[in-house]
């Protein structure tokens, strides 16, 4: 592929790989990605912004050869799928100079085996002036790791923003031209990379409205020419308030907590309260991840199995801790044989969420009339709470 023209004298040089579909073995990522890198011809010098995943560093390396050579290598974050081709590039380019923060350097010679001679650091605000543009370091922390820091070019006002507003899709378009198709990426993307630092998110946010951006390149799928659809998209995934919506992952072996999960459900759907059910046996983890974006409510509903919850529930209610939703309640329903410490441990690990706990439902063997009660009942605790709380 040949370098695409993002803006004047600064291309696309990056890679699309359409048919990975994990990250970091654990993410699905059912519509590919891309590891966008961006070569910005400044005249005198030129800088190369972001790298490519090491198993596409030939991609990268076709596209530089018929442009200058690269003087600066601007790293915004060492996450492999980035910085992975910095050694090779460097190998073509001895004279090149990695430019990153000052948290990353050390990430840099850690991950890479880079010489630090080769390294130099950048400050937070720092301008780096070539005769057609200027590149403003701006640092961005957690975004996805301590060291991210984002670039911004005034001339143009584009903003290379690496992870930061990226999304996990495979495409051949460079720029959003269907927001509609590429919203659901890019949620699927801030649900699974960027939650756990929503707060953060917020911080830098507002730490890039002095700037006037008109678009954003992100190092992960298209890049946005109205930046403001993701920017409010963010703003909302962040920041707002928890909706009106329960997320029920569950898991059932023979059909007693199934028939619990369906009960609330209509339940819950009876009183005004938004479901979203997923059967974790055969669930794309993303799809989770998203409702959970949103969610105010958690509820896991597992079987007892080997004396506490189906392994499959702990590895779903164990990623949902992880993620640090806005979920401000959660609950367990299930079904249990003889006995168990189901709702001890899985309460332990969804403890993390910093969710108040309902009183959980736990039965023995295949659900009664008094079964049922107790889950209209969890119903209603639902309801109060997102009613009490504004959800509703
Ligand atoms: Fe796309 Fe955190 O790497």
């Amino acid at each position: 592929m040949k370098p695409l023209t993002v803006k004047d004298n600064v291309y696309s040089v990056g890679a699309i790989d359409w048919d990975r579909r994990l990250f970091d073995a654990l993410i699905p990522l059912p519509d590919g990605t891309s590891y966008n890198a961006y070569f910005v011809d400044g005249g005198d010098k030129t800088a190369l912004i972001d790298t490519v995943d090491p198993t596409m560093t030939g991609v990268l390396i076709k596209q530089l050869k018929d442009l200058p050579p690269v003087d600066y290598i601007i790293c915004h974050h060492v996450e492999q799928d980035h910085s992975g081709a910095i050694p090779d590039i460097l190998s073509i380019y001895p004279k090149a100079e990695v430019l990153c923060s000052k948290t990353a350097k050390g990430l840099i010679i850690e991950h890479l085996h880079v010489d630090e001679s080769d390294i130099r650091v950048v400050e937070d605000g720092e301008k780096l002036k070539l005769d057609r543009y200027t590149l403003e370091f701006i640092y961005a922390p957690w975004v996805h790791w301590p060291e991210t820091m984002v670039t911004y070019v005034p001339e143009n006002k584009t903003l290379f923003s690496c992870d930061f507003f990226g999304s996990h899709i495979a495409t051949g378009e460079l720029y959003v031209t269907d927001w509609e198709r590429c919203y659901e990426p890019a949620k699927r993307y801030y649900a699974e990379i960027m939650m756990p630092f929503a707060k953060i998110i917020g911080n830098n946010l507002e730490k890039l409205e002095p700037y006037e951006i008109d678009t954003i390149c992100p190092s992960h799928g298209p890049a946005y020419p109205e930046p403001g659809m993701i920017m409010d998209a963010y703003r909302d995934w962040a920041l707002s308030e928890p909706k009106n919506v329960v997320v029920i992952p569950y898991i059932s072996m023979h059909g007693s907590t199934d028939a619990m999960v369906k009960h609330l459900t209509s339940a819950l759907v009876e009183r005004g309260v938004g479901v979203e059910v997923f059967d974790i046996s055969v669930t794309d983890l993303g799809k989770i991840a998203i409702a959970l974006v949103d969610a105010a409510t958690v509820v896991i509903g597992t079987p007892t199995v080997l004396g506490g919850p189906h392994p499959l529930a702990v590895y779903a209610a164990f990623i949902a801790a992880a993620l640090r939703p806005k979920a401000r309640f959660a609950s367990i329903i299930g079904s249990y044989g003889w006995g168990g410490k189901t709702v001890e441990v899985l309460s332990g690990i969804i403890g993390k969420l910093k969710a108040e706990l309902i009183t959980p439902v736990l039965i023995k063997g295949k659900p009664r009339p008094e079964d049922f009660k107790a889950l209209d009942e969890l119903a209603d605790s639902i309801l109060k709470k997102h009613k009490d709380n504004g959800y509703l």
